[in-house]
């Protein structure tokens, strides 16, 4: 049995994935002992947050080694200098402004504060990427946010005007502990805001991949509005962004008397339409996943028999739970196109396929491309038009199995 982390209530069930890998955790060879746990994803009926049950140590995951760096994709360095410029914006009146930002990997949103001087510090505990950010101008805390690293923060830099974080709220295990580390940090009139893969848009696209160790949360507004009340927050405003294959900006403020945004109002009823506040919304997600998986290994099994050579494209960290729950392994997918230096050579977790660069994808085009990566559909599409025009065809798989 597992309980909610947020509010300590009996889960009930969604899916259960079975026994994964973790999601980053790539080998060098696939005799390499390697770590799995049970994946599942529960709702919680009393404060409606959807979380996975087991976690994995965030030092397994978190590490010397970590394999996502976020400017990988010319899409996401621009959605997160807009980011940048919105915070920048919002800091117009403010003397001396201090901006904290969680997970700050390798900088790409930073380095823009950096740049117009603002006062910033980066949290990062994967030191591989945190010194990346260093090297560009940005002061990072190489440790995990919690209740004390807030109160070191505030006592060596005073009290934050804005604190944020994209997809690493949804990393944090004790999520408690970091809403009253914000509250210890946070000015009175400040804004803590995130952004994390929307269950919405999981459940409407059957993206069932977005469920994987280091996601142990999965938002929406009528989770968030209980997590920030129980806190004695509010929820104040939402902000649809469109990547990681639909996020959600959330923006909370201190007390209980602000101004709330009609976003919210409309959110939240679309999600009580889609009856994401209650468990039969998650069971027909169920049903759709395990139709996903079906198809995919079909059509996959079915273009081997006719001699089609098959690769895939992106060798993303969400990618181990669909090859992982679908059974594809390397007979199925004769490699993985990355454009990840750190990579290339290495095998996927549990189902070790190779990952190759680029360059080998671009001389020897394969007739089908799995687009592991579709989260970066239109940037990958754009790229890849002269494979296209050649008749190389991509597969893509949510919500329902295509060739395009
Ligand atoms: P992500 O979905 O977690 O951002 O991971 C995307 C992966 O796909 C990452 O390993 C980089 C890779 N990638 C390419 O190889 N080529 C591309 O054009 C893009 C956008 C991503």
């Amino acid at each position: 049995m597992h309980t909610c982390r947020i509010c300590t209530t009996e889960l009930k069930d969604i899916i259960d994935y079975g026994k994964m890998p973790i999601a980053n955790g790539f080998v060098k060879n696939s005799e390499d002992r390697e770590f799995t746990f049970n994946l599942a994803a529960y709702f919680c009926p009393q404060c409606l947050m959807v979380q996975i049950g087991d976690t994995v140590e965030p030092e397994k995951m978190f590490h010397d080694h970590y394999q996502f760096v976020s400017s990988t994709s010319a899409a996401m360095a621009v959605h997160f200098e807009e980011q940048a410029n919105e915070i920048i914006d919002s800091l117009k009146e403010k003397s001396d402004p201090f901006v904290v930002e969680l997970g700050s990997n390798d900088g790409i949103m930073l380095k823009h504060i950096a740049k117009k001087g603002i006062r910033h510090l980066g949290i990062e505990p994967s030191r591989n990427v945190a010194e990346m950010s260093e090297k560009i101008g940005v002061h990072v805390l190489k440790e995990f946010f919690n209740q004390k690293t807030a109160k070191n923060i505030l006592d060596t830099n005073g009290p934050a005007d804005v604190i944020c974080g994209s997809n690493v709220t949804c990393h944090i295990e004790d999520l408690n502990s970091v809403a009253e580390g914000i509250k210890i940090l946070l000015k009175d009139d400040g804004v803590w805001f995130f952004e994390d893969p929307y269950i919405y848009d999981i459940v409407q696209k059957s993206s069932f991949d977005q469920m994987y160790d280091e996601h142990i949360f999965y938002f929406s507004g009528l989770s968030v509005q209980n997590l920030a009340k129980k806190h004695g927050m509010q929820l104040v405003d939402m902000r649809h962004q469109d990547v990681h294959g639909g996020s959600m900006r959330y923006y909370i403020k201190k007390g209980s008397k602000n101004n709330i945004s009609a976003s919210v109002h409309e959110y939240i009823s679309k999600e009580k339409a889609l009856n994401l506040d209650i468990q039969d919304g998650y069971l027909k997600f169920r049903d759709n996943v395990n139709n996903v998986c079906f198809d995919l290994k079909k059509l996959l099994t079915k273009l081997q028999t006719e001699g089609k050579s098959v690769a895939a494209y992106g060798a993303t960290s969400k990618s181990t739970t669909l090859l992982t729950y679908a059974k594809i392994g390397h007979d199925l997918i004769d490699y993985i196109s990355d454009n990840t230096p750190s990579k290339i050579g290495l095998l996927t977790p549990g189902t070790h396929i190779p990952v190759k660069s680029h360059d080998k994808f671009i001389k020897n085009p394969p007739d089908y491309t799995v687009l592991l990566a579709w989260n970066h559909k239109r940037e990958i599409l754009k790229n890849e038009n002269e494979y296209r025009k050649n008749g190389g065809k991509f597969i893509t798989f949510f919500p329902k199995v295509t060739i395009e």
